[in-house]
């Protein structure tokens, strides 16, 4: 059971900055990622159609004999995974809570805001656990929409992004919030533009490390870490697998040897 493989997936390359958390944080575990970009953007679609890609995804890891599932993505946690952990036999975690968890550590003035997808924003997946965590922490939320697609063509560097940026982050800055979640697993990508406009007093929070402590937790309370294995990353991507392998290695700091295309319907 131990060596099985850990399923890690997300609309499309932003889960792969929470997958390189993981392969440090586990290095001796096999690692399986599904970037479906086929379906990418999942932060303008429907609560049903993010959580029919979600079960299909997470159908074919369980395929693929995973032991725990990480859904790298705050729009498939925030939309479906309720629905996940109803129907996936195997453990499912999300990144919300364990974003919620550190921003509620984080914050000293009590006002958090939450940069997200629009379905993100619009579910309320965040001030809801923050609610819930700390009654008397109050939330802000912008929908960055132009993010995703700025990150996943690489262009980040431009300086229509810098305005892009800029620009959703005004009010951001005006909410007077001491800490700010990156709700977006593509988000980390652009972390130092976005800490730039923000400036040095705001804290910023994404959910790699603690969502990678409580994989680690979980594991080792059911016996299931690999504690001899050698690590390994498997790559798939429903479309454009090329594409996906030359820009992943912005996001991994490394080549990959392959990125597996995987068409699931
Ligand atoms: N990276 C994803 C998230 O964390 C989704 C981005 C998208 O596909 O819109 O929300």
């Amino acid at each position: 059971m131990n060596t099985r493989p850990i399923g890690v997936f997300d609309s499309g390359l932003g889960g792969l900055t929470i997958l390189k958390t993981l392969s440090k944080a586990l290095p001796k575990e096999k690692l399986i990622y599904f970037g479906d970009t086929v379906n990418v953007p999942y932060g303008s679609k429907s609560k049903a159609a993010v959580t029919r890609f979600s079960l299909d995804i997470a159908r074919f890891m369980q395929r693929q004999g995973v032991k725990l599932i990480v859904v790298a993505c705050n729009t498939a946690s925030a939309l479906a995974l309720a629905e996940l952990q109803k129907k996936i036999s195997v453990p499912v975690i999300g990144v919300i809570l364990p974003g919620a968890m550190k921003a509620a550590q984080c914050t000293r003035n009590g006002k958090v805001a939450i940069i997200a997808t629009e379905a993100t924003v619009q579910s309320k997946a965040y001030p809801r656990a923050l609610k819930r965590l700390d009654k008397r922490i109050r939330t802000y939320q912008r929908a960055c929409p132009v993010f995703v697609p700025l990150i996943e063509e690489g262009w980040i560097h431009h300086s229509a992004g810098e305005q892009i940026i800029s620009d959703y982050l005004d009010g951001v800055v005006k909410s007077g919030a001491d800490t700010v979640i990156l709700g977006c697993t593509h988000y980390p990508v652009i972390k130092k533009k976005i800490a730039a406009r923000l400036g040095k007093n705001v804290k910023l929070v994404d959910s790699a490390e603690v969502l990678a402590q409580e994989v680690k937790t979980r594991l080792s309370q059911t016996d299931q870490l690999n504690p001899s294995g050698r690590g390994s990353m498997k790559i798939y991507a429903s479309d454009a697998p090329a594409r996906f392998k030359r820009l992943a290695k912005n996001i991994l700091g490394r080549e990959l040897n392959r990125v597996y295309l995987k068409k699931l319907n």
